[in-house]
């Protein structure tokens, strides 16, 4: 479904992600883990096309992509939650997702189907409905995610990439926002899921590729990662061997 092959890129300064390899199934849901600064967010730029530099190949169901524009990538089906959330604040919550709508509209003839992805959002989080006049500023930071992850799934994608959704929630809400991921899981929707927090993001996911210093360090399901001796010291152990 998703195919990396030796991508590299950076801000203009150097490369921050080198020779990086990476693929996901279709219907598969991975885990890019890394600690800060590893390259994930770059990495995730370098996907969406937003990166200014970037080199290898990404293909979505074969479909080479890496010299396409950001809106190009969208309408092929892969799409990003971004780091961070980035919502028009003075917008209301339904506005904001009509806005993800927009790209929908932009691909294939097939009749937009707005309504339709509107029901989809607001039955996977029911708050957004109840709250779908109110300014997404004045918002908890986990509807803001929710708004989000929302606003990325009225496109109708076939990839969701997610950039640390849990950042900064509470408990409770990241709880909420687990079991809405849970549920595309089960719908068959391929996720990539960035973070840095193994205990978040191993249970969550079948396999598992770790970052470091912008290369891929290790490959493994993520069920025997998480049964490996001294987790907590992963990457710092990672950081310590040669790079391969
Ligand atoms: N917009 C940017 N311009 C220049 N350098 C950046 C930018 N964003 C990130 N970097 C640099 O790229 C490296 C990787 O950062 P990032 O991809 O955000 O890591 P992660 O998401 O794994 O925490 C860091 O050294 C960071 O300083
Ligand atoms: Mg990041």
């Amino acid at each position: 479904m998703l195919e990396i092959t030796d991508l590299a890129g950076g801000y203009g300064h150097g490369p921050v992600i080198h020779g990086v390899d990476l693929r996901v199934e279709r219907g598969e849901t991975v885990a890019l883990l890394g600690p800060n600064g590893a390259g994930k967010s770059t990495l995730l730029a370098a996907l969406s096309g937003v990166l200014p530099m970037r080199s290898g190949s990404v293909r979505v169901d074969g479909r080479e992509l890496i010299d396409q524009p950001s809106h190009e990538i969208v309408r092929h089906g892969m799409v990003q939650v971004p780091e961070g959330r980035r919502m028009f604040a003075p917008l209301s919550v339904r506005d904001n997702l009509r806005l993800g709508a927009v790209r929908l509209a932009a691909r294939s003839g097939a009749g937009g189907g707005e309504r339709e992805r509107f029901d989809f959002v607001y039955t996977l989080f029911p708050r957004l409905a109840e709250r779908r006049t109110q300014l997404t500023g004045t918002l908890s930071g986990g509807e803001q995610q929710m708004v989000a992850i929302g606003r990325a799934l009225m496109s109708r994608p076939r990839v969701l990439l997610l950039d640390e959704p849990f950042l900064g929630l509470a408990p409770l809400v990241v709880e909420e926002i687990r079991s809405a991921l849970d549920a595309l899981r089960a719908s068959g929707l391929t996720m990539v899921l960035v973070e840095q927090k193994l205990d978040i993001a191993l249970p969550f996911t079948q396999r598992a590729y770790v970052l470091v210093k912008g290369r891929v360090a290790l490959t493994e399901p993520s069920e025997r990662l998480a049964q490996r001796p001294h987790l907590s010291q992963l990457y710092f152990d990672l950081a310590k061997e040669p790079a391969a």
